[in-house]
């Protein structure tokens, strides 16, 4: 329990916020919010076509409807000019996104919401320890929910939390089950490879290995065996946080200053290289603010964009491959038509995630540079 009050502590000065509430994972976050907003069967919740596949399922784990709006190819967040069209008396809710660490346009959503009188989340898992208008992310909507799992700003493995606004009165169930010895034991095992067995060499084949045993259920992955394939909430879903999440947390938060100042330096390179060949890439405008925790970039061929990343020993990210990501084929379970939403379903058959963290940028802007016809 301590070392829980003082990983809060640390968020609650790092967000500059009072209200926080840990949970086993984000998505666990998102629907103790929406189960605290009463969304229940037969409300809309509004989301952007381009999203991980556990945000619908925890509106669907309520009984209400995701209803999902496009998104625009200069933000990869939902396209504010298609939001209104979206509302309708059922709207309960909005939730927006900082993909890839970029943020929404909170005002405009903000100032629609108020209009129609609807609660906003933002999904912030993407998102920590970036700034919109000079405060950190989380603090313009009624709640916000953060992921602290593998390769996110900042990572307790598995993790997430929930801030929400003093005003929005909100009060969150406290979760129903604890992490059991066994969670620990696994998250410490884990926390053990990622900090000495990793390197450039064992990267890829390590993750491979890791993404298979999860999805057998026999190491503690993400998501457990058939979580994201279905919109069934899997037994236990309502759990906690554990003491050996904020140790490593704890740990990781300090150096979370130094990694985000690399990371916008290392975004800026990205961006002049693409500038400079003429390539789609992130606007200036949206530089300021922003936590960079991926550079998407979009490519013509993703499959030999990827593999000639991997025999270059370069640790690309294929976030988000399908508009409900991980999810290839068939969406209708999520209530998703593919083919109203053409931007989100084109930039998921072709975006590739630079990585923003690397010592050795040098290495992977020469390989940009090299496979630059690749690249739209
Ligand atoms: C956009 C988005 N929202 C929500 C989540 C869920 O976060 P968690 O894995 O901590 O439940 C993810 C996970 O990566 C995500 O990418």
């Amino acid at each position: 329990m301590k070392l829980q009050q003082s990983y809060k502590k640390s968020l609650q000065k790092f967000l500059q916020c009072e209200n926080i509430f840990l949970f086993w994972k984000g998505r666990v976050g998102l629907y103790a919010i929406l189960k605290a907003m009463r969304i229940k069967q037969g409300d809309e919740v509004i989301l952007p076509a381009y999203t991980c596949v556990v945000v619908p399922n925890a509106i669907i784990y309520l009984g209400a409807t995701p209803v999902y709006v496009d998104i625009s190819e200069s933000t990869y967040n939902m396209d504010i000019n298609k939001l209104e069209a979206a509302i309708t008396d059922r709207t309960k809710v909005i939730i927006c996104q900082n993909t890839y660490g970029l943020s929404s346009n909170l005002e405009k959503i903000n100032s629609l919401a108020q209009q129609h009188n609807i609660y906003t989340i933002e999904d912030c898992t993407h998102g920590f320890g970036g700034f919109y208008q000079g405060k950190p992310n989380g603090q313009f909507c009624d709640a916000a929910f953060f992921s602290t799992q593998w390769n996110k700003p900042f990572s307790t493995g598995i993790g997430g939390f929930v801030i929400t606004k003093i005003a929005s009165n909100l009060q969150l169930e406290k979760p129903k089950y604890t992490p059991t010895l066994k969670d620990n034991l696994s998250l410490k095992t884990l926390y053990f490879v990622k900090r000495y067995l990793i390197n450039e060499f064992t990267y890829w084949p390590l993750v491979k290995l890791y993404r298979l045993l999860s999805k057998y259920n026999l190491v503690l992955g993400s998501s457990s065996g058939g979580e994201i394939s279905s919109t069934k909430m899997p037994d236990n879903f309502f759990k906690g946080f554990s003491s050996a999440q904020a140790k490593e947390g704890l740990r990781n938060l300090k150096t979370l200053a130094e990694v985000m100042k690399v990371r916008k330096q290392n975004a800026k390179y990205y961006s002049e290289l693409l500038k400079k060949f003429d390539k789609h890439h992130v606007a200036n405008e949206l530089f300021e603010n922003h936590g960079f925790l991926k550079y998407p970039i979009l490519v013509k061929d993703r499959d030999l964009f990827l593999n000639l990343a991997e025999k270059n020993r370069i640790e690309l990210g294929d976030w988000f491959i399908s508009p409900l990501h991980p999810i290839i084929g068939d969406l209708t379970p999520w209530q998703f038509d593919a083919k109203l939403f053409p931007v989100a379903s084109f930039v998921s058959q072709h975006v590739v995630n630079l990585p923003t963290n690397p010592a050795n940028i040098d290495k992977v802007l020469a390989f940009v540079e090299d496979n630059i016809n690749i690249i739209v």
